[in-house]
Formats: C-alpha cells, structure tokens, sequence
C-alpha cells in the first residue's frame, strides 16, 4: 500500500503535471496530562505522533494558488492573496489563516500549488487541525525562504486558529506538532515557553488510544465558554491579589478565599484548572520515578476533574473510562484533548493488552451501537521536510 507521502505526491503530480517542490510531514498529537491548562498559562505534558498531514507544495506560475484537500477530494483556488476571510470549507480555514497571518507579518509570498492528506481521524482529539497549520506554515516558510524560527511558526499556526477558525485554544497543539521528539514527552511551561523532555519509559504496559468516534459540534462553543469562565475567576481572583495574572498563579487558598464572590461554576472551572497544573508536576515525578501506579491514580483524578469539575466530558467518554478503570491489567486511562469526545488514552498491560481491546470493543458496541476504534502511535518528531526537489522551484 502506498504511504501517504506517496499518495500527496502522486495526486499532486497528476494535478499539476510535474513533482512537488517539496514534501512536508506535519505531526498530530496526545498529551498525557494537563488539558485546558494551556490558555491558563500552566504546565501541559504532551507529545507528537507518527500521525498527522502530508503535504506537497511547490510556488505556483498559474497566478493563481491551488489547496486541494485529497482526503474530502476538494479544492479551493485564490486568484491573489488580497482581503482574506474565512471559508465555508472547514480545512481551508486553516490553511488560508496561516497565510493570512504571514501577510500580515508582511512577509513575501507568491502563489503556491498544495496538495495534502492525513491520517489522523477529525474530532479525534489529535490536533489534525494543528497539524494541517504547521504543514502550510512550515511549508511556505521553506518554499519561500521566509527564515521563520519554529517559535515564530507556532504563534502564527495558533493566530490562525482564533481569527480564522474561531477558537481560541491554547499553545500546546501548535507547539508539539512543530517541536515534538521522538520517544520523549515534553513538559512545556505554557507562560515562559521553556520546557524539558521527559523519556516515555512504560516498561511492562503500553500506551494505546481508543478513538470514541464521538465529535460533537458544541465543542468549539463550549471550548471558548470555558475559557471566558476562566478568566472570570481571575478577574474576581485579581481583586485580593493584583499578582494574579492567570489561573497559573493562583493557589487553592487563594480561590477558596474568593469562593463566595463567584459562581459556582466558575469556582469549580478554577478549582479544576489550578488542580491539573498540579497533576502535570506530579505525574513527571512519577514518570521519573517508574511509579505507574501512582501514574493511574493521576490519570483517574484528572478524568474525574474534567467530568465534574470542567464539564466536559460525554456518556461515550464517561463508559470508556469507567471500564478501564475496572478492567484488571489497565492501570490508568483519561480523555485527551479539548473535549465532548475524542480519543481516550490508556496504559495497559502488555499482555493484557488484546484482550482489552477485544473486551472494551463489544461492550462499547453494544451500549452505544457504534465501535470505538484503538489507534496505535509512535511518539515521534516534529514537523519536517521529507522530500526536496530543488528543480520545481523550492526555496531559492
Ligand atoms: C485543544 C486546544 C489546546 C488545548 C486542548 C485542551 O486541543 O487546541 O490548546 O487547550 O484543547 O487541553
């Protein structure tokens, strides 16, 4: 079966007659703590995956630029690249916020001819939307000699996020997918940006994720509801102390104290927040420590705060986690990512492992009707350039 390299590259040579300038493999992500920490400034403990998007670009001498999506096997044009504003076409959105946020960062494109695909399942929760803005970002920064550092790349994938798509997510996606390394985790400090890598050294269990093939539409809404409620609970917060800059630094004390002047909601929002920071810290130690059971236990505390505590968890999220957790041989699972669905993650006893599988499968089938579907991964590398061909008009 052809790779995925192969089929962008073939697909973009049947569209255009000629081979690509250059090929760009851009990886998705899992994060194995810290969810919704990131936009409160907090620590996040994600990594990059051996799945995600395949693009193929080179410049364009049609006047005109081309991004055809072969996996929905559509295509938009752009005659220039003048007054940018969002599609109706999901993935475009992405692809054209980037390019809106070089413009506006005045550096110098021309047209471009792309062609890309993916592997990573929509609504997963494996950030194939970062993906796709680091395949485009990283690929025009190439083809175009722009001399972007990666730092630079990811703030511009995550502008593009908020004023094209409309969410305003955190840094960790755009981040990982850019700067992701192979067989490590990365613990990032959300407000320096400073971070340190983590070997992920299981042993004897293995990390699978089971994919809920539940994606649901309040996600984005709900997403940027939770974010304002946040930073509610700091404008409250900020009152007793004026220190408090975000949800990163504020202590259980502090909100405890401040209880009775905010909502319940918001106070059970903050109380999640400041408590997955925490969790974060504490599950490197235990990494470190090859403590997988106390591993579990952070994973239960951190699942259990995103349903009561965040709200934003879902039946089908909710029965996953509840038969790991009582299936022999599975030492810790959690949803991963911004919610409502989504993939979980799971660390399971090698041996136990297809069993599991098999088991969690058809009971999941018969409650809901329909299959939850693992994904294995490879924790691997950032974003990166695996094919060049200077002849087609690559960077000069
Ligand atoms: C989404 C966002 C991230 C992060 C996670 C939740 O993936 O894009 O910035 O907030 O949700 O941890």
């Amino acid at each position: 079966m052809a790779t995925l390299q192969e089929k962008v590259t073939q697909q973009f040579k049947e569209r255009f007659g000629h081979m690509p300038a250059l090929v760009v493999q851009s990886p998705g992500r899992l994060n194995m703590i810290g969810e919704h920490t990131d936009y409160n400034m907090g620590y996040v403990l994600p990594a990059a995956i051996d799945k995600g998007i395949w693009m193929a670009l080179s410049r364009s001498d049609m006047g005109v630029s081309v991004f055809r999506a072969i996996d929905m096997d559509e295509e938009i044009q752009l005659p220039d690249f003048e007054q940018l504003s969002p599609f109706d076409k999901g993935w475009a959105n992405y692809v054209v916020g980037v390019i809106d946020q070089l413009l506006k960062a005045e550096k110098e494109l021309g047209p471009v001819k792309c062609v890309f695909g993916g592997n990573i399942p929509i609504g997963s929760g494996l950030s194939s939307s970062a993906a796709l803005e680091n395949a485009i970002c990283f690929g025009l920064n190439e083809l175009f000699s722009l001399g972007m550092s990666k730092m630079e790349m990811v703030k511009h994938s995550q502008k593009a996020e908020h004023e094209f798509v409309g969410v305003m997510c955190g840094i960790m996606d755009q981040f990982t997918s850019m700067m992701g390394q192979e067989n490590k985790v990365i613990r990032l400090d959300c407000r320096s940006l400073e971070y340190e890598t983590f070997p992920l050294d299981l042993q004897d269990y293995e990390l699978v994720l089971l994919n809920s093939n539940v994606e649901h539409s309040l996600a984005s809404s709900q997403y940027n509801i939770r974010r304002s409620q946040c930073e509610e609970g700091v404008a409250i917060m900020q009152k007793k102390d004026a220190a408090i800059q975000s949800l990163r630094d504020a202590s259980m004390d502090l909100l405890d104290q401040c209880r009775n002047e905010m909502s319940e909601v918001v106070y059970r929002r903050c109380k999640y927040i400041i408590e997955e920071n925490e969790r974060v810290l504490n599950f490197c130690e235990a990494l470190e420590q090859k403590n997988f059971e106390g591993l579990g236990q952070i994973l239960k505390a951190a699942q259990l705060g995103m349903k009561h505590e965040y709200e934003i968890t879902c039946p089908e999220i909710d029965f996953l986690f509840d038969f790991a957790y009582q299936y022999p041989g599975v030492i810790g699972a959690r949803m991963m990512g911004g919610g409502f669905g989504g993939c979980t993650l799971n660390i399971v006893e090698k041996d136990k492992e297809e069993a599991y599988l098999q088991d969690i499968s058809s009971a999941y089938k018969d409650q809901f009707g329909f299959e939850t579907t693992p994904i294995k991964v490879k924790i691997s590398d950032g974003v990166k350039k695996v094919y060049e061909n200077d002849a087609q008009g690559g960077s000069a």
